[in-house]
């Protein structure tokens, strides 16, 4: 088995590797003059079971088509078997038409994941709103893995918030609120959210209240960082005493951390999905332990 970690998963590649005592692929990129890209495999992968890991944060085009190169590449190289992990999975909020005339990003990138020859496909806390399984997506074996767990750990080890109520900002965030609420052995409750604009959106409370108690809020990605400043505003009207923040992939655009840290939120984790300033957790076993799940 060879793990290759794509140019926005090197680092997680490599830990994933040694976690499963697994060789280290290499592939060497360049750019040609006219900006085109150059992709090599270094290994010989023939007959031998290749993981990719290639998360599609920032400049997810570029990544996405890394990861194409990568695979086409792998496949025609001999690679018996490409399983690829894409922790955080760009296009998946475009599952739908909002407006005439859109196009469903998310259905065209998992065609193009499926014709380069990927065998099975794995991600991480992806965003399912009104898809709730990527099988309705997806031709090939996928998998939505959570990384709540980890990171409810990481809160518990903290040891900080003292019988947290865990808060998701949306109904959608009600399986990640759920996740952590029982690792921590704590209740949990969600907000009904209303995006106006990318960067407005308003929080209601559903029917928990916060008044004295330590929280944490759960979601799967923070972007301009809206949802999580808008929950925390109407947490603290409610009387919260301490509020947490844990999210799976930390995109943090512009100055959302600064943002959030403004309004009162004492910590904010994320995991390596995205590397980022506050990415305490590594996704690294879990992608470890799935593999394992492959090999038997
Ligand atoms: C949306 O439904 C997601 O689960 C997140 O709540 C959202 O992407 C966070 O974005 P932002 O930080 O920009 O509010």
């Amino acid at each position: 088995m060879i793990v290759i970690g794509g140019s926005s998963s090197e680092n997680l590649a490599n830990t994933v590797a040694s976690r499963l005592g697994a060789t280290s692929g290499k592939i060497e990129i360049k750019r040609f003059p006219d900006g085109e890209k150059y992709l090599r495999v270094l290994d010989d992968v023939k007959d031998h079971h290749v993981i990719v890991i290639q998360s599609m944060h920032h400049t997810p085009d570029e990544l996405l088509f890394e990861y194409l190169l990568l695979v086409d590449a792998l496949k025609d190289l001999g690679a018996k078997r490409v399983s690829s992990f894409i922790p955080y999975f760009a296009y998946a909020r475009q599952d739908e038409r909002f407006k005439p005339g859109e196009a469903l990003s998310f259905r065209t990138v998992s065609k193009l994941i499926e014709t380069v020859g990927t065998d099975d496909v794995f991600t991480i806390d992806m965003h399912q709103h009104r898809i709730l399984r990527s099988s309705e997506v997806f031709r090939i074996p996928s998998h939505n893995l959570s990384a709540m767990p980890l990171l409810a750990d990481y809160v518990m080890k903290e040891g900080i918030l003292r019988n947290p109520l865990v808060i998701g900002p949306d109904a959608e965030a009600e399986q990640w609120a759920k996740l952590a609420a029982e690792t921590l052995h704590s209740d949990y409750d969600v907000f009904e959210k209303k995006r106006y604009t990318a960067d407005r959106v308003e929080v209601r409370p559903r029917k928990a209240t916060a008044k004295g108690r330590d929280i944490l809020i759960v979601d799967d990605i923070i972007s301009t960082g809206g949802t999580i400043i808008e929950a925390s505003k109407t947490l603290f009207t409610q009387g919260a005493a301490r509020i947490e923040v844990a999210c799976t992939h930390p995109i943090l655009a512009a100055n959302s951390l600064s943002r959030i840290r403004e309004a009162g939120i004492t910590n904010v984790i994320g995991t390596d999905t995205v590397p980022s300033p506050i990415s305490f957790v590594s996704v690294a076993p879990i992608i470890a332990d799935e593999v394992k799940k492959l090999r038997s």
